[in-house]
């Protein structure tokens, strides 16, 4: 209701029975009460304030972001609620004010405010006013958190393609010297023996780091380089089996049962069976390592209403829950001669098929390694519609 038509229905109410003003006064309460509505159905939270910066109107959704009640609010200052505005600049402002706020409390969330000055005309000459301003917030916690994993997974992929890079570089000169370094094996040859003995010793130091620079660096390089899959339908259980009998001996120098759950179903699907294979190579090896003493790993395959899975469970000493959001990094290791590029391998094995890794932990008690693959041969699944037996519908006539 502009101010104008006020200032005009005032002079006359002296003029006006006491049954129009009250038809008056219902429909400004009417008018009230719908923009009430309105303004706390929306998503958005409002808060408008005098020219002072206090708080005359806020809806429900700004009361909903900072965890207040209206009736506690009304009358403070908006500084109190939005603390780190500037009250001073805001308040003044005859022009639009926008900024981002963290909250913390009651939940986390980052939200978007623009403040807007009210004006409206005054006196005879009818110059606008400020009569206070309107604040607009704007949740945009899930935007920001998008953007940000976004970035991050950019930068991880810049990093990568950078340490590719330098890997693959590095390659070169490795060559060279090592061969320089057979060269000057070579020449010792005709030095005397005392001498010859000492720098031999050097330069096979010199090899033996230089040959396990250039493993660390053909590691990396296997680890990240993403490989195209060859695709064929396989058996699940077969390549499990394949898995379990090409690591046979390790299996048999330590003191570790293997016990094979295999899903009866025909686990048939299109895989790259090396990759898969690697993936399963790298999850047993770790299992045998976790189990120092001897231990079981029961590995059990099956499929569910979208996946198959294989389950391996290691009766192992666990992860710690403090390792558990390292395990996937390149170079995490607890172990001496670990290269930390296992689990790293699996994922991005079992990510080119679609699929995923979980991993289980109970400390003390083992590690379960699950592993899904999405069942891509069986291309349709008949979904449970009301007729439970049969997954039909039933027509009614
Ligand atoms: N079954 C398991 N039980 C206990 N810890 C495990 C298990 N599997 C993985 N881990 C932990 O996760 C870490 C990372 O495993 P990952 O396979 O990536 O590297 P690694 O085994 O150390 O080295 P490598 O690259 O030679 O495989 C391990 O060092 C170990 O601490
Ligand atoms: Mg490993």
């Amino acid at each position: 209701m502009k101010r104008a038509f006020l200032e005009k229905l005032l002079g006359r109410i002296p003029r006006i029975s006491p049954g129009e003003v009250q038809v008056y006064l219902e429909n400004l309460a009417r008018e009230k009460g719908f923009l009430e509505t309105i303004f706390n159905a929306i998503l958005e939270g409002v808060i408008v304030t005098d020219i002072q910066g206090k708080v005359l109107y806020l809806n429900r959704s700004a009361c909903a972001f900072f965890g207040i009640q209206e009736d506690a609010s009304l009358g403070t200052s908006v500084g109190e609620i939005m603390h780190g505005l500037d009250l001073e600049a805001v308040s003044g402002a005859t022009a639009t004010i926008s900024g981002d706020l963290e909250v913390c409390y009651p939940q986390h969330r980052f939200l978007n405010f623009y403040v807007v000055p009210l004006m409206s005309e005054a006196g005879i000459e009818k110059e606008m006013q400020l009569e206070g301003q309107g604040i607009i917030l704007r949740d945009i916690t899930e935007t920001r958190r998008m953007t940000q994993a976004t970035i991050e997974s950019e930068r991880s992929s810049a990093l990568t393609l950078l340490a590719a890079g330098i890997a693959h570089e590095i390659g070169n000169p490795l060559n060279s010297l090592d061969i320089h370094l057979q060269l000057m094996k070579r020449c010792m040859k005709k030095l005397p023996k005392s001498l010859r003995m000492e720098l031999e010793k050097s330069v096979g130091v010199a090899r033996h780091e230089v040959a396990r620079l250039d493993q660390i660096t053909t590691q990396f390089l296997r680890a990240i380089r993403p490989q195209p899959l060859k695709l064929d339908v396989e058996n699940l259980n077969c390549l499990v089996q394949e898995s379990v009998a090409f690591l046979q001996v390790e299996i048999s120098n330590r003191d570790i049962l293997v016990e094979l759950e295999l899903g009866s179903t025909l686990l048939k699907l299109r895989v790259d069976r090396n990759q898969l294979k690697q993936a399963f190579y790298n999850v047993i090896r770790n299992a045998f390592q976790a189990m120092k003493t001897g231990g079981i790993l029961r590995i059990k395959t099956g499929v569910d209403a979208s996946c198959a899975f294989v389950i391996f469970s290691d009766t192992g000493p666990g992860i710690p829950a403090e390792n558990m959001s390292h395990i996937f990094a390149p170079y995490f290791t607890t172990r001496e001669s670990g290269s930390g590029l296992g689990l790293m391998v699996v994922k991005r094995i079992l990510q080119a098929h679609g699929g995923e890794v979980g991993i289980e932990s109970i400390e003390g008690k083992g590690v379960s390694v699950i592993l899904r693959l999405p069942c891509t041969v069986q291309r349709t699944r008949l979904l449970n519609s009301g007729c439970p037996r049969s997954g039909l519908k039933r027509e009614t006539t």
